[in-house]
């Protein structure tokens, strides 16, 4: 698959880099663009971020265009602003203009959203996302997969975040397995 992940300013950088780690390993076809948001909450949580492979300003790169056959794009971790960047179709960046390609063209979206608690507005923005055919996977682990450590708790959001790609993955141990 050719996916775009795309990193923006909300808290959880670890859960990228295992994302774009298990896509990598994979072998699928990944590119990366990193906002200006998510290097400083990168530095804050003293997380290494993967290589951007695009300027978060960069309308030249290729999945700006829906004639770019991109496959899927992952909004990983996804800010409230990138969110509401979305849901108004705004397109002021890469990230937002290659989400709206990915809603136009009927492809795949996920957004890993974190913020708690949640206002009104970001409710209204998750549910025009989801309308509009995005899948909305907030970064909320589960615990019933009985987790040792972060490690867990980060594989369970990125193995959820796989699953929506139709991605093969053992990241976490399953209900029933
Ligand atoms: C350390 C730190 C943690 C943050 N965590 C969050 C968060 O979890 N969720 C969120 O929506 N915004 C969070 N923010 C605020 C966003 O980074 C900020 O709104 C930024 O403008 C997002 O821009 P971007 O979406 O272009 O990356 C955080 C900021 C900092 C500095």
């Amino acid at each position: 698959m050719r996916i775009l992940v795309a990193i923006t300013g909300a808290s959880g950088i670890a859960y990228s880099r295992r994302l774009v780690q298990a896509l990598t390993d994979g072998g699928h076809e990944i590119k990366v663009v990193v906002s200006k948001g998510a290097s400083k909450v990168a530095e804050a949580e003293g997380e290494p971020l993967p290589k951007s492979d695009y300027e978060e300003s960069d309308f030249s790169a290729p999945f700006a265009s829906g004639s770019h056959l991109a496959d899927a794009m992952v909004v990983c971790p996804c800010s409230l602003k990138t969110l509401g960047e979305i849901a108004g179709g705004l397109g002021s960046n890469l990230i937002s203009r290659a989400a709206e390609v990915m809603l136009k063209e009927r492809r795949k979206l996920v957004l890993v959203v974190r913020e708690t608690p949640l206002s009104h507005i970001a409710i209204k923005n998750m549910e025009t996302v989801t309308l509009a055919g995005g899948v909305i996977l907030p970064a909320c682990p589960g615990f019933y997969h009985k987790p040792k450590g972060v490690d867990d708790l980060v594989n369970f959001v990125v193995g959820k975040t796989l699953d929506q790609l139709g991605v093969e993955n053992k990241l976490f141990k399953r209900w029933g397995e």
